[in-house]
């Protein structure tokens, strides 16, 4: 099974950003342990700042995953344009928050791709990728 972890804009920083939301460690020091864990799944990892190459890599994913795991970082909160991208595969898309987007201010309240996902990971850390993940098990 091949599952793709899609990140957004300023999750590059993992690890040198507002640490005490996001935590210490970098997502690529994370993203190792995770590939260890399923050993079953073929997991790969995509990020970009940039919108549009979110959206084609969301498109490109549709055509060849079994799934995606989606944390568009504050284009959550925006993005119509990314919301009709995971409106228009037919994968499952599970979208994930490392923080609990529910505790912070009321722009991070709304999601655009929520209405659209299989389910959303919310406020478990980096963890919630991993329960995302497992949630295709
Ligand atoms: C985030 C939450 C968003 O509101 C924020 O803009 C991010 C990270 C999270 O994983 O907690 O960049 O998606």
């Amino acid at each position: 099974m091949k599952i793709i972890i899609i990140n957004g804009p300023n999750l590059n920083l993992l690890g040198n950003r507002e640490n005490d939301i996001y935590g210490n460690q970098t997502f690529n020091d994370f993203f190792g342990i995770l590939q260890e864990k399923f050993p079953q799944i073929e997991l790969s990892q995509f990020q970009s700042n940039i919108e549009g190459e979110l959206i084609d890599k969301i498109q490109e994913a549709g055509k060849g995953c079994e799934g995606i795991v989606l944390n568009a970082a504050a284009y959550t909160h925006t993005s119509v344009n990314i919301a009709d991208a995971v409106r228009a595969i037919a994968i499952p898309v599970v979208e994930v928050h490392i923080s609990n987007t529910f505790s912070r201010e009321d722009y991070r309240h709304k999601s655009y791709v929520a209405p659209h996902a299989k389910g959303i990971v919310v406020g478990f850390g980096l963890q919630s990728y991993e329960l995302a993940v497992q949630s295709f098990l």
